[in-house]
């Protein structure tokens, strides 16, 4: 099931989150990319619960949809960054392993400080892993490989066991990727042996989502109406969405306003809004709002380009399409 962020309590529960099984083993994956993983191990475990964490709405749905067809039912996905997530929703002593394959490895010089396995997410993992439980970590990058095994050495919590990857780790996106490439894979766990006296909460924020936010800049009409405007379908052709546009806002600002919208794929419903913003030099910015955190998917594209179309169709000129 994909949940959200207002799905979940702070901290939630397995019996909650897995009414049917709420004493097998819990996994939690982060950044599982078009999840392959799961799939290919779930079975070799005998199908613990699993909850798996991206920040790519894309991978998301496409993980979703894996997890749907090989009728796995004790799987949930979410899109959220992992560290919040880690720290809100899962509660101490409750994981039997984390699992991170191929993470982004940050290679500049000066720029591990955005790696999530460092010191203070490993001491946060040790505190919401079992005793026992551990960190599994895949990675092609042999500099990454060292560093974070440097960096849960120095936090004392676990014992590293080095074996061979599972081989449900060699068949994810990029393990398949770095193969052709005849690169080589290294794999540990980071197995704890000791609770932290204190859970870590000093920690760095991990990079906030880059992801490219829908949006077109455009010059309006001075006489735009928005009182013509009327609850509108557009439908892909395709039948891969459909956007319903269900209203418009007019801010309390001047010259700015706001769409509702309803977006419908395959088994994702999601409303959105779409804010139309007044730039510096007099052009208008249509861009997808933040608020409810949107997965941002082709039909929430579709929606800021029915909104630019809209507006078009009423004397827009577009300078700029970034949808
Ligand atoms: C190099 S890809 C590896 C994907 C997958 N594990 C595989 O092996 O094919 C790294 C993934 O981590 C995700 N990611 C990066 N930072 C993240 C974060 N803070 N929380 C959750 N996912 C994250 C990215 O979106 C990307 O899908």
């Amino acid at each position: 099931m994909i949940l959200r962020l207002s799905d979940f309590q702070f901290p939630d529960a397995p019996a909650r989150l897995y009414p049917d099984t709420p004493d097998r083993d819990w996994y939690l994956e982060v950044g599982f990319g078009d999840g392959r993983f799961w799939p290919h191990l779930a079975p070799t475990l005998d199908f613990p619960n699993y909850l798996g964490v991206e920040i790519s709405g894309v991978s998301l749905l496409k993980a979703h949809r894996r997890l749907r067809d090989a009728r796995i039912e004790n799987a949930h996905v979410t899109k959220l960054l992992a560290l919040p997530l880690v720290q809100g929703v899962i509660p101490p002593e409750s994981l039997t392993g984390i699992i991170v394959n191929f993470p982004d490895p940050w290679p500049k010089a000066g720029h591990e400080e955005h790696r999530l396995l460092r010191a203070p997410f490993l001491t946060l993992a040790a505190n919401r892993l079992k005793l026992g439980g551990a960190v599994w970590f895949t990675t092609d990058h042999d500099e990454y490989f060292e560093f974070a095994c440097a960096q849960a050495r120095d936090t004392g919590l676990f014992e590293l066991d080095f074996t061979a990857p599972p081989a449900s780790a060699l068949e994810t996106k990029y393990a398949l990727k770095w193969r052709e490439l005849g690169l080589g894979v290294n794999h540990v766990r980071f197995r704890k042996i000791k609770h932290p006296d204190a859970p870590a909460f000093d920690i760095h924020p991990y990079p906030a989502e880059e992801a490219h936010v829908p949006h077109a800049i455009l010059t309006l009409p001075d006489t735009l109406d928005l009182n013509a405007f009327e609850k509108f379908t557009a439908r892909d052709p395709r039948g891969a969405y459909t956007v319903i546009l269900l209203e418009a806002y007019r801010s309390v600002r001047r010259d700015e306003f706001t769409f509702l919208a309803h977006v419908v794929e395959d088994e994702l419903t999601q409303e959105v809004l779409v804010n139309v913003t007044r730039r510096a030099d007099g052009s208008s910015l249509v861009r997808l709002g933040r608020f409810g955190g949107p997965i941002i998917t082709t039909g929430v594209k579709a929606a800021v380009a029915t909104v630019t179309a809209w507006l078009e169709e009423r004397g827009g000129v577009v300078t700029h399409r970034g949808y």
